[in-house]
């Protein structure tokens, strides 16, 4: 059994960090997990249910934006590890108002990481950091090639650039004051409980009203998807496993056209609410393109494969069908 550990998570109401909570109280009795989230419009507390039940497991509602809240929570709390997940997180919303982005995903994180330093010192010893991070932080790519450790910073969106100001702010405090840190960016992920101004369960749910299916541009942007509980667990391997300073790039070998991932959501869902095949392909309704949308995102997990033995598990078939039995409530 792991050694006993305070583990604070922060974003756990949120749709990765549900999933994390949830399998961190499955598999390590020993860890207390307290769950920091604001609790924005993003969360969804019922996906925690089966947290409740467990001991070693606290929610507390507080902003990261918020300094002297952190201040006060780790003076009162002595936490071996942080997960640090809490984030704006949907592209479009960075373009309508850039602002939450930078003060929760920059200065947040900066709050985070300072509150993190000054309980920490010079007692690093079992101490941890880790990060979450995104691969939009790369740009786009063109027809070929595939993201790696070493690709140079490109963002384009204010999410993304957000993300990457987060990002070399956690290394800085790697290199500059010796936080113990890890840090992965892994690339689109899908599942059940995801909040419906995403891609995927937006379309799930327009199919299930017959309302129009908004598809950016002429569709061919491609997205490299990754089922929800395989970046978990590739968090947790990273966590365990991972080398102090490193990053880890987390992907699902499953690029997808968005145009493809509708024909294919159209396909699994009509099939579920026992409509006939194809009858809402009428809804497809290309639009505008969004402002500097990124071509393509693609990741070479061969890091994360052969230092620790992941692989994504999930078909994107069979991980689809959940996710859309999920909305559906079947
Ligand atoms: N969803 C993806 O495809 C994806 C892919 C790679 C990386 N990531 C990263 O993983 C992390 C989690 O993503 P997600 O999709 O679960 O996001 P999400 O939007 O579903 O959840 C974010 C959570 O953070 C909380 N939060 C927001 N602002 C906060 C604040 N100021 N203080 C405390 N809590 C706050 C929200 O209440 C929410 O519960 C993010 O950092 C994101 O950048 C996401």
């Amino acid at each position: 059994m792991k050694k006993s550990k305070s583990i604070l998570v922060t974003g756990g109401a949120g749709f990765i960090g549900a999933f994390l909570v949830k399998r961190l109280l499955k598999n390590y009795p020993n860890y207390q997990v307290l769950n920091l989230d604001l609790l924005t419009y993003a969360s969804n507390l019922s996906n925690l249910k089966s947290c409740e039940s467990f001991s070693n497991y606290k929610f507390l509602k507080g902003d990261i934006r918020d300094f002297k809240f952190l201040e006060e929570l780790f003076s009162s709390n002595n936490f071996d590890i942080i997960i640090h997940l809490a984030a704006e997180s949907h592209v479009d919303n960075s373009i309508k108002n850039p602002f939450p982005f930078v003060l929760t995903n920059v200065q947040g994180t900066l709050n985070l990481l300072e509150a993190t330093r000054l309980q920490w010192g010079n007692n690093i010893e079992d101490k941890l950091f880790y990060h979450v991070s995104t691969d939009e932080v790369f740009g786009t790519l063109g027809v070929d090639g595939k993201f790696t450790e070493m690709s140079p910073y490109d963002p384009r969106s204010p999410y993304s650039a957000s993300k990457a100001a987060s990002d070399h702010l956690v290394r800085a405090y790697y290199h500059t004051y010796n936080l113990p840190i890890l840090l992965s960016n892994c690339s689109n992920n899908y599942g059940p409980a995801q909040h419906f101004e995403k891609l995927i369960p937006l379309i799930i749910q327009n199919i299930v009203n017959k309302k129009s299916l908004p598809v950016y541009g002429d569709g061919k942007n491609t997205r490299d998807w990754l089922y929800v509980e395989d970046h978990v667990e590739a968090i947790d391997l990273i966590l365990h496993n991972g080398k102090i300073g490193k990053t880890y790039l987390i992907g699902g070998d499953n690029e997808k056209r968005n145009i493809d991932v509708v024909l294919k959501l159209i396909k699994i869902t009509d099939s579920m609410l026992g409509r006939p095949e194809g009858c809402s392909k009428k809804l497809i309704n290309f639009v505008s393109d969004r402002p500097g949308h990124d071509y393509r995102y693609a990741i070479d997990n061969t890091k994360v494969k052969q230092e620790f033995g992941w692989k994504p598990e999930t078909s994107f078939e069979s991980g689809l069908v959940k996710t859309v039995a999920y909305y559906l409530n079947l």
